[in-house]
């Protein structure tokens, strides 16, 4: 069977990313300004090319992985190559609302994931936008599947998951580099070290999500009396570990919104330009 032509316009760290997580099922063709930094994709037999109008004249779907600024400017020298065409936004902050009016007789998806889609290990979160047909959600659903996990949700929601599924792997990385530089300082070698913090972040993830039960109910179950978990349970909570963490999703959720107020904003500039 024929595979589907999928553009990805701005295959940076993102666009890259999720070039070669669907490669193997989709064609794929990747674009930047800078065709040499497309080396990397063109080795692992993707199409590389400069050519934005070409790329998505060819192409069934294409993903927008640009910065936001650079969105509808984008969109506005590509409409009449994306008319009629399913396009999957990436970019942080710009609505479907304002991508619809620039490109009105596309389909539009507005999706945030994160930076393990490398691993193929991304958690993908998105909104429809008016006209989606039912063959649509078939596409959207094999390109997600490729990258990960994913879920659709009502579009009010995705600044927020910005901070939580776009932004996490940054917080989960500063509570392994703690966890090792714990183990550091009663003597553990390093790697041992990083492989059971991150090990146990995977474990612990996948029982969660398993089980269905809450984490509290979890950690319960593993906090005995007298044991050793609670010593580092009371440390935790001495250091006042899950305000910490409330703070940082709250910061950087209102960081979100803020920004992505601008974005619109500026979005709203660039379209009347
Ligand atoms: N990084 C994350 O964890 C993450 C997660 C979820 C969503 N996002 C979203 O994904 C988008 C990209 O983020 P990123 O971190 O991947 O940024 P990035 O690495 O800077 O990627 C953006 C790419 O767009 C290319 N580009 C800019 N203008 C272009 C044009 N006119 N035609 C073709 N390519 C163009 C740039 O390459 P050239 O300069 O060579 O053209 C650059 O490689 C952002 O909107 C961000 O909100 C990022």
């Amino acid at each position: 069977m024929e595979k589907e032509k999928v553009t990805i316009i701005g295959a940076g760290v993102i666009g890259g990313a999720i070039a070669c997580a669907i490669c193997d099922d989709f064609e794929v063709t990747a674009t930047r300004r800078k065709l040499e930094r497309l080396s990397a994709l063109a080795e692992k037999g993707i199409k590389v090319t400069t050519n934005n109008e070409e790329a998505v004249s060819e192409a069934d779907i294409v993903i927008i992985s640009v910065k936001p600024h650079q969105v509808i400017p984008l969109l506005k020298s590509l409409s009449r190559q994306l008319a009629d065409k399913l396009v999957i936004s990436f970019a942080a902050s710009i609505n479907i609302d304002l991508i619809q009016r620039v490109i009105p007789r596309s389909r539009i998806v507005r999706a945030m994931t994160n930076i393990a889609v490398q691993v193929k290990e991304g958690y993908t979160v998105y909104s429809c936008g008016k006209g989606i047909k039912e063959e649509d959600h078939a596409i959207i659903g094999k390109i997600f599947e490729d990258m990960g996990e994913y879920e659709e949700v009502e579009e009010q929601y995705l600044d927020v998951l910005t901070a939580m599924a776009g932004s996490s792997p940054a917080y989960l990385y500063t509570v392994v580099e703690a966890m090792i530089y714990g183990a550091l300082h009663v003597g553990l070698p390093r790697d041992l070290a990083l492989r059971s913090a991150a090990w146990s972040v995977i474990g612990a993830s996948h029982l969660l999500l398993s089980s269905g039960k809450h984490p509290a109910e979890l950690r319960d179950m593993v906090v005995t009396p007298g044991g050793v978990t609670i010593d580092a349970i009371y440390a935790l909570e001495d250091g006042k570990v899950r305000t910490a963490f409330m703070k940082a999703i709250l910061d950087a959720s209102l960081k979100a919104k803020a920004l992505s107020k601008a974005a619109c904003i500026e979005a709203e500039k660039q379209i009347e330009s």
